[in-house]
């Protein structure tokens, strides 16, 4: 990152109004919250505010609402859950923006909370609008960012905002750039990265980017298929990017170069049908039927992984190594998810992973608890791996 970001932590805001910005972008249905987790990780800087006598104004978006008011995108259900758990009144404004949030913001006492409605209720949101910005600031005293989630969209609640108000990174935020900086910058050497799910395409700017930087690059997957093709193996019906195979093999090449390991599967677990419970078989990884697909990894592919694991200080993980979905497909990623977990409970490896389904796939496996670091983000964190800084944090950065 370009310059230092400074902290809410270190700063005095007893009776200050301080504008949060949190990624309260969880899956509600019919008014229910389905997942609280990315509210829980908000906690710590709420807390922190409330107990320091500030005033508590909090903004997020939630879903794509394309700047209309859209319902089943209102950020209401958490009026219930945020008081459920600070066990104080939230109040509520139905915009964000407005005479309506500005009297709300006026009559906030030090240790309340004000959560707004949904700032892509608004299309300045998203156009990262200077105006939208200059209201969502008016009669607040800082601005925090809370939401690295987010901070790859340059919007004006992350990015724009930051224009009218001191900013600082929140609790949440701090935590997930160390955890990061952690692992690319500094790691415990040796390192590895796990890099699983479906397209090479998607994930090409992040492994270009890790080969420069990890001693292994562990590839699982469907992903691992087009490695296997560019290899001059067969891949039956698996999933492959046919045109992503000069990809794969200027990477196998590439990787040369920056003394990084490539591990590919030696073996699969293949089926005719992708279907929960299906026949399916372990062949060497040469030597896939052609009318059959690979859905995991096989167990010496698990072993020689495990391997790696134990020689490693720092393990990356992002995405699951099979189609973990369905059973048994999940077995590669489960028992290298314990495995690794072990390993971090003994001190013996240090675990940060995120992005796309990871933490689902680590939840199913039952021990994400276990892993040192576990990021909130998704596409952020995708976009931290490829190298590229996030567009949001630069502006806190800048301030
Ligand atoms: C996420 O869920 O990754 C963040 O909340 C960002 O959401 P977005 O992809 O809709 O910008």
């Amino acid at each position: 990152m370009s310059k230092a970001i400074k902290s809410i932590v270190s700063q005095d805001v007893r009776n200050k109004v301080v504008l949060i910005r949190a990624d309260f972008n969880i899956p509600i249905q019919d008014g229910k919250i389905q997942d609280i987790t990315r509210v829980s990780r908000s906690l710590p800087t709420i807390k922190f505010l409330l107990n320091a006598g500030s005033k508590v104004v909090i903004c997020s978006h939630l879903g794509r609402p394309n700047g209309e008011h859209v319902e089943a995108f209102s950020l209401r259900p958490l009026i219930t859950a945020l008081s459920d758990i600070l066990k104080i009144k939230v109040h509520f404004t139905i915009s964000c923006i407005g005479q309506g949030a500005l009297e709300a913001k006026k009559n906030l006492k030090p240790g309340e909370i004000l959560l707004l409605e949904n700032v892509r209720f608004h299309k300045g949101e998203t156009e990262n609008n200077i105006e939208f910005a200059r209201e969502l600031s008016g009669l607040c005293d800082f601005f925090v960012n809370d939401a690295f989630s987010c901070s790859h969209r340059a919007h004006a609640s992350l990015h724009a905002i930051t224009n009218f108000l001191p900013s600082f990174s929140g609790m949440l935020l701090d935590e997930e750039i160390k955890a990061l900086t952690s692992v690319l910058n500094s790691p415990a050497k040796p390192v590895a990265a796990l890099v699983g799910g479906a397209k090479i395409s998607t994930k090409i700017n992040i492994i270009e980017f890790l080969i420069t930087k990890m001693d292994f690059l562990v590839i699982g997957g469907a992903m691992a298929n087009t490695f296997i093709l560019a290899k001059g193996y067969d891949v039956g019906k698996s999933m492959v990017e046919r045109d992503a195979i000069n990809l794969a093999k200027t990477i196998l090449e590439k990787s040369k170069k920056f003394d990084c390991k490539i591990i590919l599967p030696e073996d699969l677990v293949v089926s005719k049908q992708f279907e929960e419970n299906s026949d399916h078989k372990i062949v060497n990884t040469s030597s896939i039927p052609s009318e059959m697909m690979a859905l995991d990894i096989g167990p010496k592919s698990i072993e020689n992984i495990k391997s790696i694991f134990e020689n490693i200080k720092t393990l990356l993980w992002n995405g699951p190594l099979g189609a973990f979905e369905i059973n048994p497909f999940g077995t590669g990623t489960f028992t290298l998810a314990k495995f690794a977990a072990d390993l971090t409970i003994k001190n013996q490896l240090i675990t940060v992973a995120g992005g796309g389904d990871t933490a689902s796939a680590l939840n199913k496996s039952g021990v994400a608890e276990d892993f040192t670091y576990i990021s909130s983000a998704g596409g952020a964190f995708l976009e931290w791996l490829e190298g590229i800084e996030l567009p949001a944090i630069s502006a806190l950065g800048n301030n």
